[in-house]
């Protein structure tokens, strides 16, 4: 099929990568007229794994190509897809500027009739507005008698696993309406799914299976958040409690890790844009209200536990902060835990050096020009007074502590994905921080076996 892309960003790219591996004629569109050129040249603008590769090899194959012009990419093409930012606008709702700015070049130069899929994340209701507004476009141009259907089709592919996620998804979710749209989106997605895993059905419960599917992983990620809290309290461990009910069929043990909270460009927007979408329909939305509010409330924890351990006024502090990414495997940053923590230690005085193996580039831009940054882990610790991870990159995970340690100028850790053992960073010596293990060196009279082993080391026991 001849499928054109508006918006290459990270859906665009990777999705219409994945549709020309398939076989599939497709030219993705961009506004960006660097990213577009950058493309032509074989520069891959994001991080992914595997897609330079693939991207290089449907472009010399023929079926892959970009441009900045809508007009060439829809030659021909019998689906249009739109994969354009819905950001966060200041009330929580989803921004559809970029939407509405795309359909309406679509609107200003397709001739022919054609399937328009929306894969952006977009509230119930878009595609009738999107239709209504192409139409209007259709009788201004007096084309009436083009065939333009609206589709919905969201993406739920996973930043750092996109390829694997879009060449084999779980399922496949296409809200359309008419027996040819559906036949058409079958065919399309028949290398990808068997029949039974391409769920069609109409285009609002398509829209609102993408905020529901986010804002349940996301009650997961919050809920053992705020167990976690409670584990700090009353002297008992996550991890502990994690494997009991994980180990629960019916509960299954993703997205259950607690820790310094979620980010990336799609949880925090899509469950705030999903409490706007309920809370116009007159509902409290009291479970997504507080899958944010917890997160939030996460998002600021290792901020306050470096400033419970140093006081409020750090100059003259360096602080170590492995990690920038919102998640291992991907160079996004956006509503990244690292980006406010940072933000929040500068305000405190310290001076801050970061390490990330791949997301410095973009986070350079972010943040604060007295940020360092490291090209390397033993230049991020040398003469740190202390450590703080926020990305669970597998480097971190294997790290050497016993060669690091004498660099730093204090052994101090603080560990906001709990990927170290408490009891063998204690045992070499290290102040050891982490998120609902009770293994907070100032908690005094934990039960847990962390507690017990910290209090011993200080001869408290
Ligand atoms: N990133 C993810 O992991 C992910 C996963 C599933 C769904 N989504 C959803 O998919 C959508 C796209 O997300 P993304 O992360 O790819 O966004 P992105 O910001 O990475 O890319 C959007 C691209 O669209 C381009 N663009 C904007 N307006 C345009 C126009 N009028 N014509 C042509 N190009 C235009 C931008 O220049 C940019 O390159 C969002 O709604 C998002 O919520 C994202």
């Amino acid at each position: 099929m001849r499928i054109c892309f508006v918006g290459t960003g990270y859906v665009g790219l990777v999705t219409g990568t994945c549709f020309a591996e398939k076989g599939n004629d497709v030219c993705c569109v961009d506004i960006d007229k660097k990213r577009i050129e950058d493309l032509n040249s074989g520069i891959i603008p994001i991080y992914e794994p595997g897609l330079e590769e693939l991207v290089k090899k449907n472009r010399e194959a023929g079926r892959l190509s970009f441009s900045a012009e809508i007009k060439e990419g829809l030659e021909h093409a019998q689906l249009c897809f739109i994969a354009v930012g819905t950001p966060p606008s200041s009330n929580g709702s989803a921004d559809l500027a970029q939407v509405l700015n795309a359909l309406d070049s679509i609107g200003s130069c397709i001739d022919h009739s054609c399937f328009i899929v929306v894969k952006s994340t977009v509230p119930v209701g878009t595609g009738t507005l999107l239709w209504k507004r192409i139409r209007a476009h259709m009788h201004e141009r007096g084309l009436e008698k083009i065939n333009l259907e609206v589709l919905s089709n969201p993406e739920f592919l996973k930043e750092g696993m996109a390829i694997e996620d879009c060449l084999n998804p779980d399922r496949v979710v296409v809200g359309a309406v008419s027996d040819e749209a559906r036949s058409v989106m079958r065919e399309l997605y028949a290398p990808f799914v068997p029949e039974d895993r391409l769920l069609l059905m109409d285009p609002s419960s398509a829209e609102i299976t993408k905020y529901a599917a986010n804002a349940m992983l996301a009650s997961r990620i919050s809920f053992m958040n705020e167990i976690a809290q409670l584990c700090d309290k009353i002297g008992a461990d996550v991890l502990s409690v994690k494997e009991g009910i994980a180990s629960d069929r019916r509960i299954g043990s993703f997205f259950l890790n607690a820790g310094c909270g979620y980010g990336g460009s799609c949880f925090p927007k899509d469950v705030q844009a999903l409490c706007h979408i309920g809370e116009g329909q007159g509902l409290d939305m009291t479970m997504a209200t507080a899958i944010d509010k917890v997160n939030r409330k996460q998002k600021e924890l290792l901020q306050l536990m470096v400033r419970e351990r140093f006081g409020s006024d750090m100059e003259g502090l360096t602080i170590a902060v492995m990690g920038l990414a919102f998640k291992p495997h991907t160079d996004d940053i956006r509503e990244a835990p690292s980006i406010s923590l940072i933000r929040g230690l500068i305000d405190c005085g310290a001076s801050v050096r970061a390490y990330d193996p791949i997301a410095m580039g973009q986070a350079a831009i972010m943040l604060p020009k007295d940020v360092r940054f490291a090209d390397g882990i033993e230049k991020l610790l040398e003469g740190a007074d202390a450590a703080v991870l926020v990305t669970e990159w597998p480097e971190f995970r294997s790290l050497d502590w016993d060669s690091l340690a004498p660099h730093m100028k204090r052994r101090i850790v603080f560990d906001g994905r709990n990927i170290y053992d408490p009891a063998e960073m204690i045992d070499k010596g290290f102040e050891y921080y982490c998120i609902g293990r009770n293994c907070r060196p100032q908690m005094q009279f934990g039960s847990s076996e962390c507690a017990k082993k910290i209090n011993n080391k200080q001869g408290r026991i």
